[in-house]
């Protein structure tokens, strides 16, 4: 019993109590706009619809019935309203309308009551269409976002048929018909609707909530929470962690709750905490990519301080006494998780690295030196430019500590093996490469995105805000 207990309240705390690094809010701004660019991709795919043939049965009173087949069916003509969508917080989805549809098709139809046989080809005019649908999103287990119909409402005004050729008695047996054509149709429309939203859960369902940013990182982005923080405005909290992609381990700190006010005349805006930067570099950390070994050959050949016993002997005068003329290498790594931190207007790094120097010997031997620790502090800013995520970073504290000597005391001098040592300077370069891109998202060629990104009021927390405009607008 107790295990069983202790199983399901693990998956509770796991499935609920998720606190979301990462925030979406869709504003009714951004969902006007999402709508418009899904209005006019069903327009222009209207009129190449083709539907499959439609046979059937109408029963005309007691003189039998009539079947029927319409082969190659297509959208002559389509007249659609501009579509209404709205947030509906009854059921944390949205209510979608269309008011006042028009449809003309046209195509081949083959008849038969009793002895009578008719064929020819059709006009058919589907007027005042209305269609009211409520959707409501959700998550499931593994986080993916669904889609569920929660009700659907159809009603056609009238339709009009028009049969050219054929057997005259057929043709107005038919045409007197159309009242009850138009109650055949009326109740298809509303399972057509729940079909293409069952297909799109289908899609929804097919989507990955994990993906892997290169060959050592990949980032979860599952749903954790899904609300409405106003009536005009929807928040998607997503879990936005990094990991390692050979070891899934969770790192020594938690995401901490935060809020992305809403902001008045932005379609979007993408809040995500210092956590998702510092699970990456737990990520890169813990599966040990964090170090880099420095040999002779990788220092510049113009560089005038080679890596060997004595050239370095004049920061360590002893070294080329007790070791002369051998090779040195140097491991460098970080010595704990670097971490970054979200200030208002700045993004701060914290890194403790360590050198450890080695000579080598001809057979390879490697003999341990010295080992200093480096500690530096970064910050920076960010921007986004040309669709990218860019930075600068600068170096505010850089300290070298001797950690251990297997050559006896020296002095360290920070600015003279400052300026031998490579210093991470990046101006103007991306901020962090293969991480974190924002590409242009292109919906279609008529708009562009407008993105920010604020430092945020509060510390912990960075805001990308995105407006996408008209392309005339520029
Ligand atoms: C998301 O869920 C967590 C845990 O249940 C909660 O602390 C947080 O307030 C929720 N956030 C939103 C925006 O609903
Ligand atoms: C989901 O991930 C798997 C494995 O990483 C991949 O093969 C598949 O193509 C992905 N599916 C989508 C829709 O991206
Ligand atoms: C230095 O390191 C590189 C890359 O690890 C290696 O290819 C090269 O052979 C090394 N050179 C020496 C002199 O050890
Ligand atoms: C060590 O570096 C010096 C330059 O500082 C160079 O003249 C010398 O040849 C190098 N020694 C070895 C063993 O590579
Ligand atoms: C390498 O050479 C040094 C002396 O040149 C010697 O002390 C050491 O034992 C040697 N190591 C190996 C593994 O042969
Ligand atoms: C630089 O870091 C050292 C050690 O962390 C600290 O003692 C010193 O105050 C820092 N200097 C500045 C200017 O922040
Ligand atoms: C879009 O970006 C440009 C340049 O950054 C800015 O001048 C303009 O005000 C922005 N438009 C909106 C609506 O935010």
């Amino acid at each position: 019993m107790l295990p069983h207990m202790m199983v399901a309240l693990t998956l509770m705390s796991l499935t609920c109590g998720e606190t979301p690094a990462v925030q979406v809010i869709l504003t009714n701004k951004g969902l006007q706009y999402g709508k418009d660019a899904c209005a006019a991709w069903i327009q222009d795919r209207l009129e190449l619809i083709t539907f499959p043939d439609i046979s059937g049965d109408i029963q005309i009173s007691i003189f039998g019935s009539i079947d029927y087949t319409l082969t190659g069916t297509t959208i002559t003509k389509c007249d659609f309203p501009d579509p209404s969508v709205e947030f509906y917080e009854d059921y944390t989805g949205f209510k979608t309308s269309i008011s006042g549809l028009s449809v003309a098709v046209t195509g081949e139809i083959m008849a038969q009551w009793g002895i009578i046989k008719y064929s020819g080809s059709f006009n058919m005019a589907i007027l005042g269409v209305d269609v009211t649908s409520v959707l409501e999103l959700g998550k499931d287990a593994d986080g993916r976002l669904s889609v569920t119909s929660v009700s659907c409402d159809a009603r056609i005004e009238d339709v009009d048929i028009q049969l050219n050729g054929g057997f005259r008695p057929a043709v107005k047996i038919f045409s007197s018909e159309h009242c009850r054509i138009f109650t055949l149709f009326t109740p298809q429309i509303c399972p057509t609707v729940k079909d293409s939203i069952v297909n799109l859960e289908y899609h929804l369902q097919a989507m990955n909530v994990s993906f892997d940013v290169n060959q050592d990182i990949t980032v979860d982005l599952p749903l954790t929470n899904l609300s409405f923080i106003s009536a005009s405005s929807l928040n998607l909290g997503l879990k936005g962690e990094f990991y390692s992609t050979k070891m899934h381990t969770e790192p020594p700190f938690e995401p901490q709750p935060f809020m992305v006010p809403e902001q008045t005349g932005y379609m979007l805006s993408l809040g995500f905490s210092e956590f998702t930067l510092n699970s990456a570099s737990f990520g890169y950390y813990s599966a040990g990519l964090l170090q880099l070994l420095v040999n002779d050959s990788m220092i510049p050949s113009l560089s005038p301080v080679r890596l060997n016993t004595s050239s370095m002997g004049s920061f360590i005068p002893q070294l080329p006494k007790m070791y002369p003329g051998l090779l040195m290498d140097l491991q460098v790594y970080a010595r704990d998780i670097p971490l970054f931190s979200f200030r208002p207007g700045v993004v701060e790094l914290d890194l403790q690295g360590a050198i450890k120097a080695f000579a080598i010997q001809s057979n390879g031997t490697h003999i341990p030196l010295f080992k200093l620790n480096a500690d530096s502090k970064l910050s920076g800013k960010v921007w986004i430019a040309d669709g990218r995520l860019k930075g600068s970073m600068g170096m505010n504290n850089f300290t070298l500590t001797l950690a251990a000597s297997d050559v006896g005391p020296f002095k360290r001098d920070n600015d003279r093996l400052g300026k031998g040592i490579y210093l991470p300077r990046l101006k103007h370069a991306e901020l962090v490469n293969t991480v974190l891109e924002v590409d242009t998202v292109s919906f279609n060629e008529r708009h562009h995105i407008n993105v920010s990104v604020w430092p945020a009021e509060e510390n912990g927390i960075m805001w990308i805000k995105c407006v996408f405009l008209p392309n005339r607008a520029l």
